[in-house]
């Protein structure tokens, strides 16, 4: 039996691979490398293209003998999804109907699909559970909610088997060569500035929060990744036929705490011009979302295992190592 992974030589689909490989799944992975990165996984059966090549994906499910494919191929980047919806949609809405009808017309019986904590949009709540009313407020997180009706209906019209995972914050590395080399979310944001020794930037410090800047559940990729492997077995042990959970840790953590542990972290705590600079709010960006972790621990057995610490040392070690060759 072996798992199809799409998008695996992405920053957190190579994270799954890895973590999949190394509790012995058998995987093969299907990436067009328009951001995915082929020396994140140098040694594992790979395939070039794109799950809209519904052919492709096919012959692939056939070829490897594909039993459940991971969906994690997508574009992600919110402020992109609001200049480009249409983008967006192809890839991920018309991306996602393309691979579901080829790899369950060749066979494939199980789906982990990449889900988001943007299909709860700016949920007014202290913890988001899975039933919180999941109102997008971006294309990016509309696609990641359809993609789940998508799943749901076809598993109600084909029996395919499914678990629907929805990622908080990803953050960190567990392994330097797979870090993330995209500058779209706090943590490499920061990174960024540090290094060119310009001050973190604060997108509003007047949110109804302890310190007003706004508090995200920030989860280790590494977690994430054990998490796709918890569903596996799910999956394919019987434990599990329909699921939808959160991925997160439960705590919420500040802008600003997060800022003072990247500056710890990447030793410009003392340095005045390190000082984050308060920017206005970023259209869009709700004050609180915080995860409800309950759901996948009590279907999967599965929680996270790292903190807020692990994940920007990780990240940084990252950050200051040579990307991979290839
Ligand atoms: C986090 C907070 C910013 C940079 C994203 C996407 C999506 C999803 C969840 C997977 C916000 C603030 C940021 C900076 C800042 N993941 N910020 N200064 O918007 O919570 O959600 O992650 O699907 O990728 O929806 O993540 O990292 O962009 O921002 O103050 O230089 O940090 O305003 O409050 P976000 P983010």
């Amino acid at each position: 039996m072996t798992w199809l992974v799409t998008g695996g030589a992405g920053y957190i689909g190579a994270h799954i691979v890895s973590a999949m490989r190394r509790t012995g799944e058998a995987v093969v992975v299907l990436d067009d490398l328009s951001s995915g990165d082929r020396g994140r996984i140098p040694d594992v059966p790979f395939v070039q293209g794109s799950v809209l090549d519904g052919e492709l994906v096919s012959r692939t499910v056939t070829e490897h003998g594909v039993h459940g494919v991971v969906h994690v191929a997508a574009k992600k980047q919110v402020e992109e999804s609001v200049r480009r919806p249409l983008h967006y949609y192809r890839e991920n809405v018309e991306g996602l109907r393309t691979l579901l009808e080829a790899a369950t017309g060749a066979g494939a019986a199980s789906l982990i699909f990449s889900s988001s904590a943007a299909v709860y949009g700016a949920p007014d709540v202290d913890v988001v559970l899975e039933d919180t009313d999941c109102r997008p407020v971006n294309p990016y997180g509309t696609t990641k909610l359809v993609g789940e009706r998508m799943v749901e209906e076809v598993a109600t019209a084909t029996g395919l088997r499914y678990v629907n995972l929805r990622y908080f914050n990803v953050a960190g590395a567990a392994d330097p060569a797979l870090t993330d080399r995209g500058v779209s979310n706090l943590v490499p944001m920061v990174f960024q500035r540090l290094t060119q020794e310009q001050p973190p930037r604060v997108f509003g410090d007047d949110y109804d929060t302890p310190d007003g800047t706004c508090i995200r559940d920030f989860i280790h990729v590494g977690d994430v990744a054990s998490a796709h492997v918890a569903a596996a077995r799910a999956l394919d042990d019987g434990r599990v036929d329909a699921l939808t959970a959160n991925i997160g840790r439960g705590e919420g953590v500040s802008v600003r705490e997060m800022v003072a542990t990247i500056r710890e972290v990447t030793g410009t705590a003392g340095s005045d011009w390190a000082e984050p600079v308060i920017e206005p709010r970023r259209a869009g960006d709700p004050a609180r979302v915080v995860a409800s972790a309950d759901r996948i621990r009590d279907a999967l057995g599965w929680e996270a295992s790292y903190g807020v610490r692990d994940m920007v040392e990780s990240a940084w070690a990252g950050w200051t190592s040579p990307a991979p060759a290839g």
